[in-house]
Order: C-alpha cells, then structure tokens, then sequence
C-alpha cells in the first residue's frame, strides 16, 4: 500500500487528460453517470467553468500523480442556492487507501465553512458498499431508493438518494439577543 501524502487542490484545465485517464476506467465511471469513451478535451471545457459560479473541482495528487477527483456542485435556483450535488472519484490502484477520505474532507469543509451550502446531495448505486460507508462516515444518510435509476453495463440499475445537513450551520457572529429588539 501506498501511504505517501496526499496533496488535494483545485483543479485546472491543463489536468484534463489526467481527469480523463481516471474517468476512462469503466470501474470508476461506471460507477458515476458518465459515459464512456470521455475526452480530454471535455473536461477541459469543463475545467474552464466561472470558479465564481461557485463550482469547486478537487484533484487528489499523490507523488505526483493525479489519483482521485471529486466536484461539488451548488444548485442554481434561487431557492435551492443552499443545495450543492456532490461528485466523487479514486483511481482504481489507489482505492481503499484514504483518497477518498480526503477529497470528502476537502468538500465538506468548503461547503460547511465557506460556500453557504447546508445541504449535500448525491446518488449512489446501492451496491457500492465502500462509496455508501465512505458517505455515511461523512454523516450521510440515505432518502431513498430510486428505482431503475440508470443504465449501467446493459442493467437497469437502482440507486440510493443520500444528503448530509451542515452538522453546524452558521450563525449570526454577535450576541443574541439583538439589544435593540429585545425579545421580552
Ligand atoms: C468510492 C470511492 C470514492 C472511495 O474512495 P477510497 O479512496 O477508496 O475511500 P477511502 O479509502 O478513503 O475509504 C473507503 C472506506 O470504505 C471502506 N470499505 C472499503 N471497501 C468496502 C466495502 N466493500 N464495503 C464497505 N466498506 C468498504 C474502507 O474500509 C474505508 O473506510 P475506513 O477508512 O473507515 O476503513 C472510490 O472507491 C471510487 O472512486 N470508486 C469508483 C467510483 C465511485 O464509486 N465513485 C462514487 C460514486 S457515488
């Protein structure tokens, strides 16, 4: 086992063919909703998004190398500005060594402390028993079953709806009760 240090930043357009090597095994992407045969140059487009729309890609870089990639993704309408999808992935070779630990730790604390998202929301199949623990550890829990969700490998294949609250959320940073509003 690997157990040099593991290095998250953000990601940046000239990582695409890296983000396209990871997202090329059919381990990892069948596992996410994309599709096969993906291109550096896809991604790279991708990269290119306003980081200013709020839209935050990690990279896991161990020695040097690109070994895992997660997104967090905030909702657009105004109501659901509080509601971010999550997206994860760990190269194959370097799964089960705490990557993924990582990159999860690197999300929530984006979302808790600085993006304003109080809800995480994410889908995974229901028998990706490590994603599902991995989640859980991180204080998902799951809503439901989506039934037939998507196709995977020529199946049909279910999947769990998961969300994680702000275990904390913000408040406001000056003693309560205002003075000038007393309650009483
Ligand atoms: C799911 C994934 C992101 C996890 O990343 P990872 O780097 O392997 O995760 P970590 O090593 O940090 O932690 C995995 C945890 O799951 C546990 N685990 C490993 N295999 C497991 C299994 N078969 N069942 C249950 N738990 C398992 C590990 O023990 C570990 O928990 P611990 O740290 O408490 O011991 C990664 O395996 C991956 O990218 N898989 C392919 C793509 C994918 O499934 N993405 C998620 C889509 S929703």
């Amino acid at each position: 086992m690997n157990v040099s240090a593991i290095a998250v930043r953000r990601a940046r357009p000239d990582d695409a063919a890296d983000i396209a090597r990871l997202m090329a095994d059919p381990e990892v992407f069948g596992n996410l909703l994309q599709l096969p045969m993906t291109t550096a140059e896809s991604w790279q487009q991708r990269l290119a998004q306003d980081p200013a729309a709020g839209h935050l890609h990690v990279l896991a870089v161990r020695d040097g190398q690109v070994v895992g990639s997660a997104g967090l993704h905030p909702q657009e309408r105004l109501r659901r500005r509080h509601c971010a999808m999550l997206g994860i992935s760990v190269a194959r070779a370097a799964q089960g060594q705490g990557v993924g630990t990582a990159l999860m730790q690197t999300l929530c604390d984006y979302a808790d402390d600085w993006a304003q998202i109080l809800r995480i929301e994410l889908t995974v199949f229901t028998d990706n028993h490590r994603a599902i623990a991995l989640y859980q550890r991180f204080g998902f829990r799951t809503e439901g079953t989506h039934r037939a969700y998507a196709l995977r490998q020529g199946v049909y294949a279910d999947v769990l709806a998961m969300a994680r609250l702000h275990p904390c959320p913000p408040t406001l940073g000056w003693p309560q009760p205002d003075a000038d509003h007393p309650s009483a």
